[in-house]
């Protein structure tokens, strides 16, 4: 993918709409165009790919947050604004973005968490499906809208939402553009966790980050990569294929860490190597 353009960067409003911060070992990932709902300008989906790309190599990263700014939304989907002056081939394009910057973000050895305050709506709820783990907020709604809009979801949201939470309840949602509440969304499993009352998003996904940030990167790197194979292979592959992913395990020195740690009777203090 090429890298943004001016016109890009006017067309989001002036920046490319995404803030970071770090916190130790933590990042966090802020869509920040609140006037737009945190709308995906192309911008803005071709940075998140970035970032993602870019953490891929950061030894010191244990965990990401993706969140959005304002209180209102997480993310509202593709930037609606933008799009009316696309013709086909530029939304071709665009569908194509998605898949790559998402797609980075997906294949990220480091757990990515979507703290989902306010609406994922279309976009913004499939970029919360490329995520490891989703926390939202009490009144969160989540939803993939778009036949409501005459589309279907273009950022893997037909895929990635049966992967999540299977295909029947999947094609209701996508078929019928329905809204679901936090709890409601938690209770079918979409939601791995949702805030307090009171609570903010992104201080519930704090929260449910922490024990990751002591963990032994190398094994959860293994995890997500074992699981996330799982979609894709019979029983036995996916058998041999956690073989794989064990292995890089067993050559670890935090493996050795960990059975140092218990014979001692102490906190291990893995290092990812
Ligand atoms: N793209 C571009 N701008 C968007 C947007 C989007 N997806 N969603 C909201 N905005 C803009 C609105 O146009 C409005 O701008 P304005 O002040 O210039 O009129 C601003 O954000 C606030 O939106 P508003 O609708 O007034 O706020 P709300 O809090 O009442 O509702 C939403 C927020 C997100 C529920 C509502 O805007 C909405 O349904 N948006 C479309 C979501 C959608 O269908 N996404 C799927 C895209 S595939």
């Amino acid at each position: 993918m090429t890298t943004t353009t001016q016109r890009e960067i006017e067309a989001a409003g002036g920046s490319n709409g995404v803030s970071t911060e770090r916190k130790g070992a933590l990042a966090v990932w802020t869509i920040d165009r609140p006037d737009r709902r945190n709308a995906l300008a192309r911008a803005t989906v071709r940075e998140l790919g970035r970032l993602a790309r870019e953490a891929a190599s950061d030894r010191s990263l244990r965990a990401v947050i993706l969140t959005g700014a304002g209180g209102q939304a997480f993310c509202a989907g593709a930037d609606l604004k933008e799009r009316q002056s696309m013709d086909e081939a530029e939304v071709r394009d665009f569908l194509a973005l998605y898949r790559a910057s998402f797609g980075a973000i997906d294949r990220l050895p480091v757990p990515v968490i979507a703290a989902i305050e306010g609406v994922a709506f279309g976009g913004g709820l499939e970029l919360a499906l490329a995520c490891d783990f989703r926390v939202a907020s009490r009144g969160a709604t989540l939803g993939l809208t778009e036949t409501s809009l005459a589309i279907i979801p273009g950022a893997g949201g037909t895929q990635r939402l049966v992967r999540a939470i299977g295909g029947a309840r999947a094609k209701e949602l996508i078929v019928f553009g329905r809204r679901l509440t936090a709890m409601e969304a938690h209770a079918i499993g979409l939601v791995n966790a949702v805030a307090g009352e009171g609570e903010s998003a992104l201080s519930a996904a704090e929260r449910f980050a922490t024990p990751l940030l002591d963990a032994a990167p190398i094994a959860i790197a293994a995890a997500l990569d074992a699981v996330d194979a799982a979609d894709d292979r019979s029983l036995e592959d996916g058998l041999s294929y956690e073989r794989v992913c064990y292995e890089r395990t067993l050559a670890s020195k935090d493996r050795l860490e960990a059975l140092a740690a218990f014979a001692a009777k102490r906190k291990p203090t893995y290092r990812g190597e």
